[in-house]
């Protein structure tokens, strides 16, 4: 079925140091492959969403690969097989009914269907393929930890594809680096599954082995930069701690950031909208950050040009930004909600509520209050609750000492005979299927009954119309980019050879994809060359 095979290319040693913006990893499908070639090619870090991507993908295939970029990417995959496999299983042409339901995709276990590994590693692999494509800097993907069954095959999928950077939060993500280390030299990997109730005899390690799926060169792959996201001093230490492979630099994320926000410090405290409080326990000291002597970048309501200098000024690498790329013409979240969203931003009646209980992960979650979707009590209420994709799941050990699995929002009862308590469903709401439902991929119900969105943005959404051009009612990644450095002398920094320092830039198995533009944008560099920069260079 797919046309061509893997084209294998040398990779040439990347030349550029850390970016000053991340353009922050949002999921589901919002920082897509567009979004993030988009930012990448303005000489910024692009990074893609690795949350679900075997979903999405598998439903972009049901929605006739739009474009061709699918089909393009998987003829670059290096098992023609394992690709052919993937597009037949899900792939109809011309799009699926837009009355029809997607057809399922296995849920992620333990020990992990083949067909659904496979799907996994080649979602990240063209996700990361088509980020990278038109321009030679770097790609980063986003995982949370806590969606911790599909982070083997995904890591790997991703590498395939040449990903630079891997950027993880919601959780302690010690025994990644030990991961991409064994994974540049193809080597099985394991990674320790949370299992609720698990006694030390059993065997909680998810494990991957390359050479089960893929016998194709074995060059070793780039090793992409490890940077976790965290929101804790305490956190950063640990990790460096704990880790066996190299930690590369921390993100630093306070409570005003879109998506999922650490828990505040210690007994959970509630304003009288029910939104968290935090206190002087949840701020994170960056001189102390800063001594680590590792580059580090903040996020969460940083997005203007001023910040970005307060945290140049204070030794930090830069900013990563989430909401603002959220809602340009290039993300991937519809475009009737950006629209709607600008226009509450613009006429100042936009609101973001810290829900504390929203997310099954557990989390506290920042949902933007729109109509027609999750955020208000009728639309929940209406759903009938369904778990079918299962991300958020949590193991648990059954009484016969196999693993089960269960999620707050999934039926209650069902929740409730699997040893979950019913108070614990209480307000939780379905985040798989809303964040599918935001990007134009809703899974479609009896009766016809299409699943409904849930939108998460950070506080900044206020600030919003900073980055729309006059006259205009939206606005591109570009403008949010130069927006943000339009206060800097030195826009970005360039060096011989930091991003990938000497004795560690490997030939990649097949390297960097043809440079083939896409559209008629050519690349842009705002980047000014430097031979060193003392902050960004290491
Ligand atoms: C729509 C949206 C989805 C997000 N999803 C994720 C995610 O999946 N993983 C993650 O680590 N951060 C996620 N974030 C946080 C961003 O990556 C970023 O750190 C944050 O938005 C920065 O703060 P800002 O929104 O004030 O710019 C999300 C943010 C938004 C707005």
């Amino acid at each position: 079925m797919i046309g061509r095979c893997a084209l294998w290319y040398p990779l040439p040693p990347l030349m550029m140091s850390h970016p000053k913006i991340i353009q922050g990893g949002m999921g589901i499908g919002i920082s897509c492959w567009r979004l993030a070639r988009a930012v990448s090619r303005l000489g910024q870090l692009g990074v893609v969403s690795g949350a679900a991507l075997d979903v999405l993908l598998a439903r972009r295939l049901q929605d006739g690969d739009l474009g061709g970029h699918v089909r393009h990417a998987l003829e670059r995959f290096p098992s023609r097989q394992m690709a052919d496999r993937v597009w037949e299983t899900y792939f109809v042409p011309g799009g699926k009914e837009l009355h029809q339901p997607y057809k399922a995709v296995p849920m992620h276990s333990k020990k992990g269907a083949r067909e659904l590994v496979e799907l996994c590693i080649v979602a990240n692999f063209v996700e990361v393929f088509l980020a990278r494509e038109g321009h030679d800097g770097p790609v980063g993907i986003n995982y949370l930890e806590k969606v911790q069954l599909p982070h083997l095959p995904s890591l790997y999928g991703a590498m395939l594809g040449g990903v630079g950077y891997v950027l993880m939060g919601a959780g302690i993500p010690h025994k990644i680096p030990e991961v991409l280390d064994r994974f540049t030299r193809h080597e099985p990997a394991a990674y320790p599954l949370h299992v609720v109730g698990a006694r030390e005899s059993d065997d909680t390690m998810l494990r991957f082995d390359p050479h089960e799926y893929l016998d194709h060169d074995r060059s070793p792959l780039r090793r992409p930069f490890f940077i976790p996201i965290i929101a804790s001093n305490t956190l950063a230490t640990t990790l460096l701690k704990k880790s066996k492979g190299r930690v590369d630099g921390f993100i630093i994320e306070g409570p005003t950031a879109g998506g999922h926000n650490a828990p505040p410090r210690g007994k959970l405290r509630l304003n009288e909208s029910g939104e968290p409080v935090y206190g002087e326990r949840d701020h994170v000291d960056l001189d102390k950050i800063r001594e680590l002597g590792l580059p580090f970048w903040v996020a969460g309501g940083w997005a203007s040009p001023e910040k970005l200098r307060e945290v140049l000024s204070l030794g930090g690498a830069g900013i990563q930004v989430g909401t603002a790329f959220a809602l340009c013409e290039e993300s991937g979240l519809e475009e009737e909600y950006k629209r709607r969203l600008v226009e509450k931003s613009m006429a100042g009646t936009c609101q973001v509520f810290t829900d504390p209980i929203a997310s099954p992960a557990g989390f506290p979650f920042k949902v933007a209050r729109l109509e027609r979707t999750l955020s208000e009590r009728d639309v929940y209420q209406e759903r009938t609750r369904a778990c079918d994709l299962g991300y958020l799941r949590e193991a648990y050990r059954r009484a016969d000492g196999t693993v089960g699995y269960r999620c707050p929002a999934e039926p209650i009862e069902s929740y409730v005979l699997k040893g979950g308590s019913r108070e614990d469903t209480d307000g939780r709401k379905c985040l798989c299927n809303a964040l599918l439902a935001n990007v134009g991929q809703a899974q479609i119900r009896k009766g016809g009954v299409r699943e409904r969105p849930l939108i998460t943005c950070g506080d900044a959404l206020a600030e919003i119309k900073q980055f729309l051009p006059s006259g205009r009612s939206s606005y591109t990644a570009r403008d949010v980019v130069e927006r943000l450095l339009a206060d800097e002398s030195v826009p970005c920094t360039l060096t011989s050879s930091s991003f990938y320092p000497p004795n560690r830039d490997p030939l990649c198995l097949f390297g960097d994809p043809a440079p083939v533009l896409m559209d008629s944008e050519a690349p842009v560099v705002l980047c000014r060359p430097m031979l060193t920069d003392p902050v960004q260079s290491f």
